[in-house]
């Protein structure tokens, strides 16, 4: 279980400190699919780099089932069986796809087989992306494909994807959303996912609304996701998302 009490997350700004999480108190059970959603700016992608330890908190504790984490790095965390797809994932000149795989998994022996499976999850065709460098000549939603892959390589005991859903098409969002059903299913593994997308907040078990740094609401997606429906006055997003389904 992750447990996270009292974290908070500032900076200090040009005239005054900032505080972009405010005592945030959250617990991820094993074995569970958790959404994290909210406004844009609200602190999702913080939380995300603080759980993932690419941000230390300036105020609370972060605890993996009963280890204080709190001041380790990302690959203490990583090797602890944490790991973090980045909202907007970095490119990595010189370094191939499947060295990215097989690095991810772990596993040096990988085969290009192997590695190809993961690439398939994702919805890319394996053998026109193996030997490619994850570099500038990848497209935004590729990389994001490919990063969600080494997450899924990497098969660790919690993932934390932040947007996966961004610039990714239809087809291969479809896709995707199989690709977490099984994960949670099948390898019972905890998942948590910034999304602002109705149909991830729909396969969640729980889910967060985060905003102006705070747990703003949380819940089963039965108690969560009418009154995220209700409170659509100033969000487009969940508006339009009601209109289709009339
Ligand atoms: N290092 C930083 N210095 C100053 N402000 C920051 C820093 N990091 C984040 N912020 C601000 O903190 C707020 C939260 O940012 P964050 O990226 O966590 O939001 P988010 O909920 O992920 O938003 P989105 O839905 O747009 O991805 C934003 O207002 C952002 O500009
Ligand atoms: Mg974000």
């Amino acid at each position: 279980m992750l447990k996270l009490q009292n974290v908070s997350f500032g900076v200090e700004g040009e005239h005054a400190r900032k505080e972009i999480l405010r005592d945030i108190n959250l617990e991820i059970e094993d074995k569970k699919f958790i959404v994290i959603t909210g406004p844009n700016g609200g602190g999702k992608s913080t939380l995300a780099r603080v759980i993932a330890g690419i941000e230390r908190p300036t105020g609370g504790k972060i605890y993996l089932d009963d280890t204080d984490i709190t001041d380790m790095s990302v690959t203490e965390r990583a090797k602890l069986g944490i790991s973090f797809a980045f909202q907007q994932p970095v490119r990595f000149k010189g370094i191939t796809v499947k060295d990215l795989i097989v690095l991810a998994s772990g596993n040096p022996k990988l085969s290009t087989v192997g590695a190809c499976e993961y690439l398939s999850e994702v919805g890319l065709c394996a053998r026109d992306y193996i030997n490619r460098e994850v570099d500038a000549s990848l497209s935004g939603g590729e990389l994001k494909r490919i990063e969600i892959a080494t997450v899924i390589a990497r098969d660790t005991k919690l993932s934390v994807f932040d947007e996966p859903e961004a610039g990714i098409d239809l087809w291969s969002f479809n896709n995707l959303i199989r690709v977490f059903e099984k994960m949670h299913t099948e390898k019972e593994r905890s998942i948590l996912i910034i999304s602002h997308q109705e149909r991830i907040l729909n396969i969640a078990d729980e889910i967060v609304v985060i905003a102006d740094g705070r747990v703003e609401k949380k819940g089963s997606k039965e108690e969560i996701l009418p009154k995220l429906l209700e409170a659509a006055g100033g969000c487009r997003f969940y508006r339009e998302s009601q209109e289709e389904e009339k």
